[in-house]
């Protein structure tokens, strides 16, 4: 018997940005989704297909974000993926929600009250989302092999070091915090009690020998598109785990991913990539 499969109604927030025009380049060309609008606060009436680099103009010009309601009711998205900035984040998918739309959300910065209430607005609205501050499926391996590592070297010291680009709004990154979140968790502590931020001259020095604390660093320079690096050091011997991103196109192929696995989600549930993934 054939199998056909039915195409996802995708709206794009931030399509003008480096990881949305990365985003609806890949969406433009999968026959899977059917990319129905595209907001923003600039390139305005701009071909999509050409802002995307797909180079072939297509019937989506870019809307203007203020009319996002206007825009829901006139294209019925099933999906909408953000890549933009934390308060536009905030206004705009809670928008979505309100209007039963499922929601990627790549991201990072929002605070926790807004994630408290999307959460039960999730559940109301009987729509699911993703959000992940990393949606590359290396990052997630790497969460888990730290949740691993560190429950075996619990008596050694934990640093967290990330390098990103000049033009990174916020530090620490999303997914150092996330990375913090999960050492916390493997050694069953509370992170304000144990969390170091920074290690700047005269502040926040490790006391002599003291082993319960984690010092977590950020680096920005140049176009560096992101590494994170965890070293855990012992008697004599450290072990790192990094991962590198040599360009976006690894967390472009996460989103794309996660927008076929929420289209598919009748739990009304947030997700993360790890549920996306199978990890
Ligand atoms: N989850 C992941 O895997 C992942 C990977 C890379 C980046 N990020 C995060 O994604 C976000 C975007 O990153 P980027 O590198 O593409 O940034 P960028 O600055 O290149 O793009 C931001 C986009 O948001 C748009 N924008 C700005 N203000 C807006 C508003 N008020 N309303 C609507 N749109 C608005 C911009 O016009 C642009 O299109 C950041 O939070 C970044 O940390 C997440």
């Amino acid at each position: 018997m054939e199998v056909y499969s039915i195409l996802i109604k995708l709206l794009i927030l931030g399509p003008t940005g480096s990881m949305g025009k990365l985003i609806s380049n890949l969406a433009l060309k999968d026959n899977e989704i059917d990319v129905v609008a595209a907001c923003d606060v600039t390139h305005i009436g701009d071909d999509l297909g050409f802002i995307s680099g797909v180079n072939d103009p297509n019937k989506i010009k870019i809307s203007d974000i203020n009319y996002l309601q206007e825009v829901i009711v006139e294209t019925k998205p099933d999906v909408v993926v953000d890549f933009t900035v934390a308060k536009a984040t905030e206004k705009n998918c809670k928008i979505c929600v309100e209007n039963g739309i499922k929601c990627v959300i790549g991201t990072t910065a929002m605070t926790q009250d807004f994630l408290d209430e999307f959460e039960k607005l999730v559940k109301t609205k009987k729509a699911p989302a993703v959000i992940s501050p990393n949606m590359a499926t290396g990052v997630n391996i790497l969460f888990k092999m730290a949740s691993i590592l560190t429950k075996y070297l619990n008596d050694w010291d934990i640093e967290i070091i990330e390098t990103h680009h000049n033009r990174k709004q916020d530090n620490f990154s999303g997914t150092s915090l996330k990375i913090l979140d999960t050492i916390c968790e493997a050694l069953e502590v509370k992170k304000e009690d144990i969390t170091k931020y920074g290690r700047t001259r005269g502040k926040g020095l490790r006391e002599k020998g003291a082993k319960n604390e984690i010092g977590i660093h950020c680096i920005r320079a140049g176009d560096i598109v992101g590494e994170h690096k965890i070293i855990y050091a012992g008697s004599g011997e450290y072990i790192e785990l990094k991962h590198t991103a040599i360009n976006r196109n690894c967390f472009a192929t996460g989103a794309i991913r996660a927008i076929k696995f929420i289209a598919k989600q009748k739990e009304n549930k947030i997700f993360e990539m790890k549920d996306v993934l199978n990890l």
